[in-house]
């Protein structure tokens, strides 16, 4: 068997079947790893294994289940920390969450009383965009047409002075893009701020090392989720420098977040227990763990060779679709796999709903929670016309795309199906008989 076979046969989801519309029994052709990846067999097994045998709540309880459970969550912060080089963990520390967007909230909210504004980019999922909005003044940086950073205007605006964090995504949700997130460390640094990496796309497909935290280039942040890395949904984390934990009161002041409290005062805990408010997701967490250590025995080498090799195959071959218009324009070795597209005359929901009933294929659809770059990539000249017409509650087509996304258990044949299904839907849009025109008026100017 092949190291891909050995894969795919670990996730048991790779053999669900749903009936069709036409009633025939069929497998799930899954391109929707961006959104969420399914849990394999040794991460259920470690997930179940709590559930049944140690369950119980961790610190503070003097008993074997208790205690067991402690050792199994405790450990997993070096998992994390090994896994994306934070160091031992006496310069950073992990704060386990429920998603990535807490953590980037943490994160926003662990600067807060630090001058000076957020540097955002313009690609940016809602969740590292909209949480600094809240914590004061953001400032942006542009994208260019092909999808990728201007890095001249972020360095500009790094030059111009008073930012205190840049925060940007690691790979993008919406095209794959993966920004050189070493060099931006170095300019943030060299101008007096701190960088903070979404790094919720990246986690599970490429290598990602934060460096010491006296090398010019290192990381100071870092959020990802499990959900989105092999393990169940409800687990995520920021990787923090020690330094600023105790900067702010706790995120979520609660059980756990104290030393000691009296009728009027209170003496709040330190580093990480000080910001985890209530009981964690302990099974998730230990899974998470699991998820990591799985990632490592296969190698992230050997993950991105794999899907590189199936990305550059299936990129170039829905480009040669007539009527396949896709956005960004971004070679293989700065991007995940990640395929952002759209067929000439029929509506991205449709386009995703056709592929779902009749082929089996699951993608996404829509503006990928990424408004400002959707509308950037579209050339959607008009987004204030957009904002004002959504907020009158008319019904309007937003602009947007699908979204078919690689995971580690995909293989040849499943991205041949995605082929040979948007050719079959690019033919009859082209022929114009089977898509009526929405009577919805479109938001969408012009694809790329
Ligand atoms: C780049 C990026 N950042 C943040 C998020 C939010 O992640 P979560 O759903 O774990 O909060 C996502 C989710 O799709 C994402 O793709």
């Amino acid at each position: 068997m092949s190291t891909l076979d050995t894969i795919r046969e670990q996730f048991p989801i790779t053999r669900q079947c749903f009936v069709n519309e036409s009633g025939n029994r069929q497998t799930i052709t899954y391109l929707d790893h961006g959104a969420s990846t399914h849990p394999p067999a040794p991460v259920l097994d470690s997930y179940r294994e709590f559930l049944e045998r140690y369950y119980a709540n961790i610190h503070r309880g003097n008993h074997y289940l208790s205690q067991k459970a402690s050792e199994l969550y405790d450990c997993v912060s070096e998992v994390v920390l090994n896994y994306i080089g934070g160091g031992s963990g006496a310069d950073n520390s992990v704060i386990f969450t429920s998603n990535t967007t807490t953590a980037l909230d943490i994160a926003s909210y662990l600067m807060q009383d630090v001058a000076g504004a957020t540097l955002v980019s313009s690609m940016e999922h809602h969740s590292n965009d909209l949480p600094h909005r809240r914590r004061g003044a953001v400032k942006r940086i542009e994208v260019l047409r092909d999808g990728t950073l201007d890095y001249e205007d972020l360095e500009r605006k790094l030059v111009a002075g008073g930012i205190k964090l840049v925060a940007i995504t690691g790979a993008s949700n919406v095209t794959g893009y993966m920004p050189d997130i070493r060099l931006i460390a170095r300019l943030a640094h060299a101008n007096g701020a701190r960088i903070l990496v979404d790094g919720a796309q990246l986690l599970a497909h490429h290598a990602v090392d934060l460096l010491p935290n006296d090398d010019d280039s290192h990381i100071d942040f870092f959020a990802a989720a499990g959900h989105k890395a092999y393990a169940p949904f409800g687990t995520a984390f920021l990787v923090a420098p020690n330094q600023v934990l105790e900067r702010t009161e706790p995120y979520i002041p609660g059980g756990g977040t104290v030393k000691f409290v009296t009728d009027t005062d209170v003496v709040w805990a330190e580093g990480v227990e000080r910001h985890t408010g209530g009981t964690p997701n302990i099974p998730g967490v230990i899974a998470l763990g699991s998820a990591l250590n799985w990632l490592s025995e296969i190698g992230l080498d050997w993950v991105r060779r794999h899907e590189v090799e199936l990305l550059t195959s299936v990129e170039s071959r829905l480009r040669g679709i007539e009527g396949v218009t896709f956005l960004g324009d971004i070679p293989a070795e700065k991007k995940l796999g990640v395929l952002p597209f759209n067929i000439t005359g029929i509506h991205h929901e449709q386009v995703a709903a056709i592929l779902n009933e009749r082929y089996g294929i699951a993608t996404r659809n829509g503006c990928f929670c990424a408004h400002p770059y959707l509308t950037r990539l579209l050339h959607c000249t008009d987004a204030e016309a957009v904002r004002r017409k959504v907020e009158a509650g008319e019904d309007v087509l937003l602009p947007g795309a699908v979204r078919a996304t690689i995971g580690i258990y995909n293989n040849a044949e499943d991205l041949d199906k995605l082929v040979a299904a948007v050719a079959d839907l690019a033919a009859e849009a082209l022929k114009g008989t089977m898509f009526p025109a929405s009577d919805k008026p479109s938001a969408c100017i012009e694809a790329m």
